[in-house]
């Protein structure tokens, strides 16, 4: 089955939370959910930036019923603080974990935890369990989690005590461990949403490559300048439009499609086009490491659930 846009349908009356909604596919992801009608509560840690996307936003759509929700996902306090003033926003049909940073220097957090596998995972993991009663509350909510094709370069899952700083840092294999931390974590709360009989389903998408800020912030660390130019510049002339990568996400957050789906581009290896139902590593596949996955997330984010 091929998604399009044309697929979307109408989203009145819906409510969707997209992290990283100020650039790249996060952006479009708002975009295209607020055109078709839905409510959505644009998540970020700029407070400028958010009001930025959601003055962009309403040019091409006036209507547009939009929130705000200042969160730093690499923050656990930070998260925390969201997740209570999320409350008044009332119940959320889609979450859409789409946040992210890749190949980052090294760098440790204030909860001591490696910068990427904090945005990437833990962040998002605290961030969806303090969400879940308004996710509950709609009876068929729905969390999205952004991965990468690069996950299937994962050789193990981040399993080790992830406060221990003292091993080598590689800033790849340690993007491609977040990513596949993200798709054991789809997986496993499906399992457990079932379990319980919460009426969730766990999806995951992919944006093949697409040409967003990832790349340059991930190298450089800032938000523009001479340097972060070049690699956008590069990313646009190889990769595909930022656009064309929401639509993994889009299909993912909206088509009727059963928990643990994963979509991602139909095209060649995955790198472009529109999107299909695609397949995870067997590693992804594996029970034991997300079983393992969800223990050590809850342990390190301080959260049982669901
Ligand atoms: N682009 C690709 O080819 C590609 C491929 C595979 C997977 N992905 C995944 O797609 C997702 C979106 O990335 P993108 O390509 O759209 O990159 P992007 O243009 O750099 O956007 C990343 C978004 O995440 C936000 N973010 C970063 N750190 C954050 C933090 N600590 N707290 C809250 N928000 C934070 C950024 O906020 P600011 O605007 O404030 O920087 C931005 O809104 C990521 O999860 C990435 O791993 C992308």
């Amino acid at each position: 089955m091929i998604w399009t846009l044309a697929d979307l349908g109408d989203q009145t009356g819906r409510t969707f939370a997209v992290t990283g909604a100020t650039s790249g596919l996060g952006r479009e992801t708002a975009l295209q959910l607020a055109l078709a009608g839905g409510r959505v509560i644009l998540a970020g840690r700029s407070p400028e930036k958010i009001k930025a996307t959601a003055d962009a936003i309403h040019r091409q759509s006036p209507k547009a019923e939009l929130e705000s929700l200042v969160v730093d996902l690499a923050d656990l306090a930070s998260v925390r603080r969201a997740a209570a003033r999320s409350v008044r926003l009332g119940a959320i049909d889609v979450l859409v974990n789409n946040a992210g940073v890749m190949a980052t220097p090294h760098q440790r957090t204030a909860d001591g935890l490696d910068l990427q596998m904090a945005t990437n995972h833990f962040g998002p993991f605290l961030f969806t369990g303090l969400l879940l009663p308004q996710l509950v509350a709609t009876g068929a909510g729905r969390v999205v989690m952004v991965s990468s094709a690069m996950h299937h370069l994962a050789r193990s899952a981040p399993l080790g005590d992830p406060r221990d700083a003292s091993g080598p840092y590689r800033r790849w294999p340690v993007y491609a461990q977040t990513k596949l931390a993200n798709l054991l974590t789809t997986f496993e709360l499906q399992r457990r949403s079932d379990a319980e009989g919460l009426g969730l389903q766990a999806l995951a998408a992919h944006p093949g490559y697409s040409a967003t800020n990832l790349l340059s912030y991930g190298q450089t660390m800032r938000q523009g300048g001479p340097l972060a130019s070049v690699f956008d510049a590069t990313a646009r002339a190889t990769a595909q439009s930022a656009a064309m990568g929401a639509l993994p996400i889009l299909m993912a957050a909206t088509a009727d499609l059963p928990g643990g789906t994963f979509c991602g581009p139909s095209g060649f290896r995955e790198l472009r086009g529109l999107p299909h139902i695609v397949t995870p590593s067997r590693l992804a596949r594996s029970g034991n490491a997300q079983r393992a996955m969800w223990r050590l997330s809850e342990e390190t984010v301080g959260l049982r659930w669901p």
